[in-house]
Order: structure tokens, then sequence, then C-alpha cells
């Protein structure tokens, strides 16, 4: 029996492999390639010591889908594969909807029809929308989510809870997941954006191994100690762990639950930097810069129902998450290359 990990050869995914392997699960990772890189399999069957089994395919095309369940015995499935830039799924939202939307609807359909009954999905902390109020909790409502990726996030969260209410027999654990930086301690695999970096830290990083000139703080004027946004960081690979426990859980039970994945801890982004700069001893230039269009002031969670249902909990403090996220780019300046 094996668990199929779909873009498992993502940041996430990658790290949730290696995770599942340390837990003794058997692994069959399906990606299409189009946000990861083919040397990832390389370092996951390094850190796991056993051949990875790969298909290269992408979840919307259901005979490719069909093999792997034909030719696997999959007990369950962590559904990763997706489309993730906020800003780029308000220019192109037909192929979010497309990848994101049709791909969780036809792996669900191959799941019901090899009689797979276990799925964990990749959720987001973005469906609470601007209006909830930290720390956030599973019971409130979603919010009015801002862009086509959080709506992607949204939608596919009641098709698994719909497809929980059809058949009782399913269990479906939806991860709602905040900010996760760092990477494997191993400084082997990390996050690996493309082009100019997004999100803060390989920003950061970028900054560090000097390809980046300096910091853009968007913006110093939010309501918060030191003026700049507020967000709960998480380790990839406590992350990772929340999914190993969320496939041991879903294993074990029936119905759909939605999951916070964070640390319930806040740090503002002058924070992270000063925090950087303390684990790795080196300066981070930056520059005040204008608020950044649709972010909020503070996103956290509330991480209790994780530790009562999964016995889950993140471990892994912020001077962690700077060190590993700058041992694996200052060790992989350029990413997995290729
Ligand atoms: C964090 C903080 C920025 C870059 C995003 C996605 C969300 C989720 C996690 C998938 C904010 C500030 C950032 C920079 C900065 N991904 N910042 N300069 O926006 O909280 O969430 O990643 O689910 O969907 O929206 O993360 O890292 O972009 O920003 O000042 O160059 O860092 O303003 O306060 P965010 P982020």
């Amino acid at each position: 029996m094996a668990i199929l990990v779909t873009g498992g050869c993502g940041f996430i995914g990658s790290h949730t492999c290696v995770e599942l392997a340390r837990a003794g699960y058997d692994l069959v990772v399906a990606d299409n390639f189009h946000n990861a890189k083919e040397e990832v399999c390389n370092r996951i069957e390094t850190l796991t010591g056993r051949p990875l089994r790969v298909y290269r395919c992408d979840v919307r095309e259901e005979a490719a889908l069909c093999r792997i369940f034909e030719e696997q015995t999959i007990e369950a499935v962590i559904h990763f594969a997706g489309w993730k830039a906020v800003g780029e799924s308000t220019r192109l939202p037909l192929e979010y909807y497309d990848n994101n939307l049709s791909g969780t609807v036809t792996l669900c359909k191959v799941m019901q029809r090899y009689g797979c009954k276990r799925l964990v999905f990749s959720s987001s902390a973005t469906v609470y929308g601007e209006e909830n109020p930290s720390p956030l909790t599973e019971d409130m409502p979603v919010g009015q989510v801002a862009n086509p990726y959080a709506r992607t996030k949204l939608f596919n969260e009641w098709v698994v809870k719909d497809l929980c209410a059809a058949d009782p027999t399913f269990c479906g654990i939806l991860l709602r997941y905040f900010n996760p930086i760092g990477a494997h301690p191993s400084g082997t695999m990390g996050e690996d954006p493309n082009g100019i970096p997004n999100n803060l830290m390989p920003y950061i990083t970028g900054v560090a191994v000097g390809k980046l000139p300096k910091l853009m703080v968007f913006g110093n004027d939010y309501p918060t100690p030191d003026g700049t946004g507020i967000r709960d960081y998480i380790h990839v690979v406590d992350l990772a762990r929340g999914h190993v426990a969320a496939v041991q859980y879903a294993l074990a039970h029936t119905g759909a639950e939605v999951i916070n994945l964070g640390t319930g801890v806040g740090y503002s982004v002058l924070d992270v930097v000063h925090a950087f700069e303390e684990a790795n001893d080196l300066a981070i230039p930056y520059e005040i810069a204008p608020r950044r269009p649709g972010d909020v002031t503070i996103y956290c969670a509330d991480p209790s129902k994780a530790e009562r249902l999964l016995g889950w909990r993140a471990e892994y403090g912020i001077h962690d998450m700077c060190r590993d996220s700058w041992r694996w780019q200052k060790n992989n300046p350029n990413g997995y290359e290729e």
C-alpha cells in the first residue's frame, strides 16, 4: 500500500515525501513538473535512501491517473498539485480554475472509481479573507477571498466536503497552511521560486546570496508594534509532519475536517529580517516601500484543533526557519538549476 503525493516534487510536497518515508510509508509521486525540477526526485531519493516511483503527469489527465491506480495500490492521496501564485491568478484566472479546480475534481473521480477513500488536501489560510480576526479558527465563516487562487482553494474545500457528504465512507482532511518557510536541515531541499520571489523569505535569502540588492518592506504604517505586517510563519518540515499526522488520521476516520497548520505565533516583517540576521550573522539591507495591494495587517492561526485532533504541533522556531532557509540558499544559489 502506498501514499500518492500529487505535486510531490514541489516545495511542500517534496518535504512531505521525505517525512512520509521517515514514517515508514511507501510513496508514489505524480508531478507534471510545471512548477518543479526533476532534480528534486534525486534529492528525495538521497534523503530517503529509497528509489522514488514518479509518474510525470498532470492531475487533469484522467487516463494518466487511472494508470497510477491500476499499477499501484494507493491507500490515500495527498493533493498538492496546483498553481499557487496569488498575483498570477488575477492575470490568469481561467488557468487557475482549470489547473486547481478541474484537477481536484478529476482526481476525486478517479479515487472514487478505484475505491480510494482517503484524501488530504492542500488548502490555504487565505480562505479566511481579510475580515476574520486573528487568531483564526476553523469554525470561522470563510471570508471574502481576494483573488482567484484563494477562490480555487475555497471551491476545492467544498468539492471535498460535498464528496464526504455524498459518500460517508470517504475521509477528506483540508489543511489550511499559514506561511511556510525554511528548508530541509540537510540544505539539499528548499524553496525554489521561478524568477523574482513574491514571498518574503525567498526574497530575503536572494538578498543574502547577492542575487537581489535589497529587501523592499511593503509598508511600515500598519497598526502593529513596528508598523510592518505580521504573519504566522511555519517551518516546512513542521508542515510536512502535519501532513503525515493528517494521513494517519484519515486512514482511521471518515468525514471532512478543516484543520489549520500554523504555529500560533506571529512575526512582523522586521522581526523576520532581524531573526535572519541574528541566526546567520549577516546584514540584510532593506528599504521601506508602499504597502502591497491585498496585504492584510495580521494573519495568525489558532493551532489548537491540529493538536487536539492530530496530536501535531509545530516544533521549530523562527531562528531555525531562518538558519535552514539560508543553508539551502547558500548551498544552492541557483536553486535546483537544470
Ligand atoms: C509576508 C509578509 C508582506 C515580500 C502568501 C500568499 C498565501 C500563502 C503564503 C499559499 C507580508 C511582506 C513580502 C517582500 C515584504 N501562499 N513582504 N516584502 O502574502 O502573507 O501569503 O504566501 O497559500 O496565499 O498570499 O506571504 O511572504 O508574500 O508576505 O515586505 O518582498 O512579508 O507585505 O507582510 P503572504 P508573503
